[in-house]
């Protein structure tokens, strides 16, 4: 097989596992870096994929397994080391002769934000720019696969949670997440571009509730808690004390109507248009049921 030249991270994660089925359908080699050895049964499967067992902490196997790379996309989940994480895989990047890196960050990433991962989103895109690196900086709004993390509570009660209120926010599908990082790593056109990444329409929590009720034909309610509550519940479903933080400041940033601007992103870079919140639910309606 041709020698790759894209490698990838967070391939097991939820927008690295519908990046990894695109490049694969493509028939795109790709180097893979992946922690362990028991969640990727699937990368293994992949004949264009080469993987590599490391930590993004350990810098020398990170260093090598840049060698020879001309496109890298970095994400990681958002923790108190993402940041960290990020910053020196972008330097290795760099000092390895990466040409370009296309960065999994977050809707509305700035420095100054009262939201940290959108301060760290936003320290990790300059750094890329200070680099000297050409960069697309791929950044999603709200996952509509975070709805998940409430199938139970819509399976069992009819109801699920937020300090939200209502305000309408344009969450995206991370398979169009996925859709425009493959583009941006296998066609041209993407260079120093940033994309906010949104779906087609900005809804509510009211509103993604009677979409439930009409695709699962069974009634579900969306209940508004505090903040308090909110925290209260994600410490206890076990995040760490930072990501609890960061997921309440998520929340206000939501609440404060700061999220419902709706991008052609995803029309403009994959000529198909961004998923629906009703399509979402009907392709997932099992797991709700
Ligand atoms: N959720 C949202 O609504 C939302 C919205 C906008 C932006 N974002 C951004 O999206 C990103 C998360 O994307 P996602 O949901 O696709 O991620 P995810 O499902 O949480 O997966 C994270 C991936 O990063 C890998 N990873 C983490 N630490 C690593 C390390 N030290 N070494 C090697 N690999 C490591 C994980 O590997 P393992 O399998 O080994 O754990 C996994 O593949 C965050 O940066 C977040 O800010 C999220």
């Amino acid at each position: 097989m041709t020698q790759a030249k894209i490698l990838i991270t967070g391939a097991t994660g939820n927008v690295g596992t519908q990046l990894v089925k695109r490049l694969s359908a493509a028939h795109v080699p790709f180097k893979a870096i992946v922690r362990g050895d028991d969640s990727n049964q699937y990368l293994k499967s992949i004949p264009e994929a080469e993987i590599i067992i490391a930590d993004l902490a350990d810098e020398k196997a990170v260093g090598k397994a840049l060698r020879g790379i001309e496109k890298a996309f970095l994400l990681t989940n958002s923790s108190e080391q993402a940041e960290t994480l990020q910053l020196n895989f972008a330097v290795a990047a760099h000092a390895a002769g990466v040409q370009h890196i296309v960065k999994l960050s977050q809707f509305a990433a700035a420095e100054q934000s009262p939201v940290r991962f959108l301060r760290y989103h936003a320290r990790v895109e300059n750094r890329i720019r200070e680099l000297d690196l050409t960069y697309t900086f791929l950044r999603p709004n709200l996952y509509m696969q975070g709805l998940l993390a409430f199938k139970d509570y819509i399976k069992d009660e009819g109801q699920f949670y937020a300090a939200v209120g209502n305000a309408a926010i344009s969450a995206v599908d991370v398979r169009d997440i996925a859709a425009v990082a493959a583009h941006a790593l296998t066609t041209q056109g993407h260079e120093n571009k940033i994309y906010d990444i949104t779906g087609g329409e900005a809804v509510t929590h009211y509103e993604m509730a009677d979409i439930f009720t009409r695709v699962l034909r069974k009634p579900v309610k969306f209940v508004d808690v505090s903040p308090e509550q909110m925290e209260g519940a994600v410490r206890a479903a076990g995040f760490p004390e930072w990501q609890v933080g960061g997921l309440i400041e998520d929340y206000a940033h939501y609440a404060r109507g700061e999220a419902a601007v709706v991008s052609k992103a995803v029309q403009e870079v994959t000529g198909h248009a961004a998923i629906r919140f009703e399509q979402f639910v009907e392709d997932h309606k099992a797991l709700f049921l």
